[in-house]
């Protein structure tokens, strides 16, 4: 594992010609993690050092001194806080996935730059931060309950998301695969008949099985030698197919409601982005499997290559590049014309796996003006609170808020200031006193309806059989 850290390294950079990035902004899965079938699950040190070279990958792409693709005006070696956005579900593997991409997007200072990881105190003493001087990259954690969390995993807590997922269920397609894999299927119930419960060992629980099987695969020698790895590939194919349809249906867009979420937190993030003239210049939100496909869905990605109807691997990452077309160009003053956008993907983080460019929307190019990508996005996005709230007939304790009486506009003017991705971007332009005491004002009714909901959150949570659509137990 070191050996390919150290190769990453020290991969001598080609510079891009007739390109000028400004700014990235970057979503990633988790890496290794014991199985969520599993309460209290946890990233492994394979998980860690997969995030950990995925911000390495980056690094040397986006920020490193001769990084093919540096970003303009970026900070190589020690972190500027002003340059850097990074949000995260407040939960366990999808926050850790941040810190550990952070420090390999970053490193520790002493391994970079002696000087600067030392500061001299007033009497003279020279001092490093701990750990050789390792550098914290400030990660917003969007609480489960919190509106912004939305936007990293729109799905949760959705129940038009979780009533039309469960149309899958009744559909000619699924009880045809249903039927047509139990044989393949009963193999397993000796491993997994225990823990599944025996009728449960079926395309039912297609990805709870290839999750058991999988994460036993990976961390569990005794067990990894009664799984044959051909039997596995067929348990993920299947798993790839019952996660795209619980995701994607291109008749009925509820079951998209997920991409749609993330295409309006990528939105708000690009907009802040470019409102600060890319003062912000890596920017990274993490999330889900599941978030993953829908939006692939929703870009029409699937129709690019039937590849993007499985699952990504783990520590995948997507990546939003905003360029200029020219060397060294400055901010162009008419964005939506002259700025442009394109879309990435890494899937997983295989030393031979690289960050590819694909067209978006249908498209033939990858590269879009910024504007005309914008509106795309926008055409598909959920692009607020109050609008998500709407779609998924939502209860959480914030869309209560919302639609009570004479405090629409309170909350309103919450979601946009202090909570909103965008301003914690653009350094809180444009958040005045104002808005500040109806956010107070918001925020205390927020809290007042929490208590009084307490009980309805749980009840609200999805059908058991999917493990993932309950509120503690997110899909990772
Ligand atoms: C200098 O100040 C630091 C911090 O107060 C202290 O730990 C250190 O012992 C001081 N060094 C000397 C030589 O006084
Ligand atoms: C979900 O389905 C239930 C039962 O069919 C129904 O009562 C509820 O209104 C639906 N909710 C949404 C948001 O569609
Ligand atoms: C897709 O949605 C349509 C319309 O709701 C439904 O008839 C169809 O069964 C769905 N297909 C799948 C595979 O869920
Ligand atoms: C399911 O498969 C069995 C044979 O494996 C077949 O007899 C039966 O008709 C199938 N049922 C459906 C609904 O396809
Ligand atoms: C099978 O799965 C269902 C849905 O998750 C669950 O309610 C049931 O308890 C499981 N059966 C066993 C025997 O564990
Ligand atoms: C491996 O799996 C077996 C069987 O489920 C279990 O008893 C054992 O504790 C597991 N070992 C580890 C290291 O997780
Ligand atoms: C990513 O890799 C997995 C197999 O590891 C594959 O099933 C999936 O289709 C790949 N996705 C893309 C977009 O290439
Ligand atoms: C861009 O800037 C770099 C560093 O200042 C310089 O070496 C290079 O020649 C410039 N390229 C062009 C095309 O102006
Ligand atoms: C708000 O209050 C008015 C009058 O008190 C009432 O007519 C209206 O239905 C209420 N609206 C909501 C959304 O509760």
């Amino acid at each position: 594992m070191f050996k390919s850290i150290i190769l990453l390294t020290v991969v001598a950079a080609v510079p891009a010609f007739g390109r000028t990035v400004h700014s990235v902004l970057v979503f990633s899965r988790h890496g290794d993690r014991t199985s969520k079938f599993y309460k209290n699950y946890q990233m492994t040190n394979l998980g860690a050092v997969q995030c950990f070279n995925s911000g390495t990958y980056y690094r040397n792409r986006y920020v490193a001194a001769r990084a093919s693709d540096q970003i303009a005006g970026i900070s190589p070696p020690d972190v500027d806080h002003s340059q850097l956005w990074f949000s995260a579900p407040d939960q366990s593997v999808l926050f850790q996935t941040a810190q550990n991409f952070a420090q390999g997007l970053y490193p520790p200072l002493g391994s970079l730059d002696e000087d600067l990881a030392t500061e001299e105190l007033a009497n003279g003493t020279s001092i490093e931060s701990p750990l050789n001087g390792y550098q914290c990259i400030h990660i917003q954690g969007e609480a489960e309950n919190a509106p912004d969390t939305i936007w990293l995993k729109g799905d949760d807590e959705c129940p038009a998301w979780t009533n039309d997922s469960k149309e899958y269920k009744v559909s000619d397609q699924y009880q045809q695969t249903l039927n047509s894999s139990q044989g393949f299927y009963d193999q397993f119930v000796p491993l997994l008949g225990d823990i599944l419960g025996l009728e449960n060992v079926s395309y039912a629980q297609a990805y709870n099985v290839f999750d058991l099987l999988n994460t036993a695969y990976v961390q569990n020698a005794s067990v990894s030698e009664q799984i044959v790895s051909e039997d596995l590939a067929e348990a993920r194919y299947l798993a790839d197919e019952w996660e795209w349809n619980m995701n994607f249906n291109a008749s009925n867009l509820d079951r998209v409601i997920g991409g749609m979420s993330l295409a309006g937190g990528i939105l708000r993030q690009l907009e802040a982005v470019v409102q600060d003239e890319a003062a912000t210049k890596f920017s990274l939100m993490t999330g889900s499997y599941d978030t993953f496909l829908a939006f692939f869905g929703l870009v029409d990605l699937a129709s690019v290559s039937t590849d993007f109807m499985g699952l990504p691997d783990y520590a995948s990452t997507m990546a939003f590049e905003v360029f200029s077309e020219a060397d060294n160009a400055s901010f162009p003053t008419n964005p939506e014309d002259d700025l442009r956008i394109r879309y990435l993907f890494r899937n997983g983080t295989g030393s031979d796996e690289e960050l590819t460019a694909y067209p978006l929307f249908g498209q033939e190019d990858e590269a879009m003006a910024y504007g005309a990508f914008m509106s795309s996005l926008r055409d598909r996005a959920i692009t607020s609170v109050s609008g998500w709230c709407k779609r998924c007939g939502a209860n959480a304790d914030f869309c209560l808020a919302e639609t009570s009486n004479g405090t629409a506009e309170q909350v309103t003017a919450t979601e946009s200031s202090g909570s909103a991705l965008s301003n914690a971007a653009a350094g809180g332009i444009g958040a005045g006193v104002t808005i500040a005491v109806v956010a107070i004002l918001g925020l205390a009714l927020w809290v007042f309806l929490s208590k009084r909901r307490k009980q309805t959150w749980s009840s609200m949570i999805g059908e058991k059989t999917r493990s993932d659509s309950g509120s503690s137990s997110n899909v990772v």
